[in-house]
C-alpha cells in the first residue's frame, strides 16, 4: 500500500490534486447487508471519513470536502438524523486531539442554523480551535443542498445591488463565485462519489463544473486510503482539456 503513496510522491507535484470532494455514500445499505441497523453503518462510517483525512493530507492535497448530512436528508426518519447529528457531535469531540496532532484545519458549508444546538456549538468550538491549523483543510457540507447555497447567493448579491454596492452590470464569474459559501475554497479537481450510485444529490452543481468525476461501487464505510491513493494516481492519468483540444493541453505542460 505504502507503493501507492510513493507513486503518488514522485509524481510530478504540479499535477496533484488540491482539493478532493467527496459524496459519503452506502453506510446503510452495508449496515443492512450484514443484518445491523443503518445506524451501525453511520458509526462504521466515521472511520472511513478518518482514512479520507488521513490519506489526504499524506498525499499532499490541500483541501478535502466531505458531504456528511444534505437538506434532503432531513427528511429521513427523526431517529435516524438524531442518531446522526448525535454521532456528529462524538465523533468531532472524540477526533479534536488527533486533527490537531495532524495539523488539520476544520471548515463547514450549509445552513447550520438548522442543526441542534449543541452540534452547533460543537462545530464552531472545533473550528475556532482548528483555525491556525496549516495542513489540509476538511470542509464538513451539513444541512447542505447546491440549490440551497445558490439561492443564498442569489439573496446576497440582490441585497448588494439595493444598497448600491454592486452594480448589476459588473456581476460577473467572480461575483457569483464570491458570494458562495465556497467563496475561500479553490474548485474541486476530484469528485468522489461512494456506494454505487451515479448522481450528485444536490451537491456542489457549480463547483464540480471542470471537476473529474470517480464513482465507486465500495460502500463508504468500507472506504481506505488505499481507494483514495488509488483514485489520485487514475487522476494522474486523465488529461484535463478545459475546453481546449489534446494537442494544445500537451504542447502547454
Ligand atoms: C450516506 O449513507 C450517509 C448519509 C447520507 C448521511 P446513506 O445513509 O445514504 O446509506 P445508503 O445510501 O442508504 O446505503
Ligand atoms: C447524498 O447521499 C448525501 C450525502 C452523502 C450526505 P444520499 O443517500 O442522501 O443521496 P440520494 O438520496 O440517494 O440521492
Ligand atoms: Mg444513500
Amino acid at each position: 500500500m505504502e507503493k501507492l503513496l510513493d507513486q503518488i510522491r514522485n509524481f510530478d507535484q504540479s499535477r496533484l490534486p488540491r482539493h478532493i470532494a467527496i459524496i459519503m455514500d452506502g453506510n446503510g445499505r452495508w449496515a443492512q447487508q450484514q443484518g445491523k441497523p443503518r445506524v451501525f453503518g453511520h458509526q462504521q462510517g466515521v472511520n472511513a471519513v478518518r482514512n479520507a483525512i488521513e490519506g489526504s493530507g499524506e498525499a499532499g492535497v490541500k483541501y478535502l470536502t466531505l458531504f456528511a448530512f444534505s437538506t434532503e436528508n432531513w427528511n429521513r426518519p427523526a431517529e435516524e438524523v438524531n442518531a446522526l447529528t448525535g454521532l456528529l457531535v462524538k465523533a468531532i469531540h472524540a477526533e479534536l486531539e488527533n486533527l490537531q496532532k495532524n495539523q488539520v484545519r476544520l471548515k463547514v458549508i450549509g445552513n447550520l442554523k438548522a442543526l441542534p444546538n449543541e452540534c452547533y456549538h460543537e462545530l464552531l468550538k472545533a473550528i475556532d480551535q482548528t483555525k491556525e491549523n496549516t495542513g489540509l483543510t476538511v470542509i464538513l457540507a451539513l444541512s447542505y443542498s447546491s440549490r440551497w447555497e445558490i439561492t443564498e447567493m442569489a439573496k446576497n448579491i440582490g441585497e448588494k445591488v439595493k444598497k448600491n454596492t454592486l452594480n448589476p452590470q459588473e456581476i460577473d464569474d467572480q461575483t457569483v463565485i464570491d458570494n458562495l459559501t465556497t467563496f475561500d475554497i479553490p474548485d474541486p479537481d476530484i469528485l468522489i462519489r461512494t456506494g454505487g450510485e451515479f448522481r450528485i444529490s444536490n451537491f456542489l452543481l457549480y463547483q464540480i463544473a471542470y471537476s473529474e468525476l470517480f464513482f465507486s461501487s465500495i460502500m463508504w464505510p468500507d472506504f481506505s486510503k488505499k481507494t483514495l491513493w488509488q483514485i489520485i494516481l487514475d487522476y494522474f492519468s486523465r488529461q484535463r482539456r478545459f475546453g481546449k483540444t489534446s494537442e494544445q493541453v500537451s504542447c502547454s505542460e
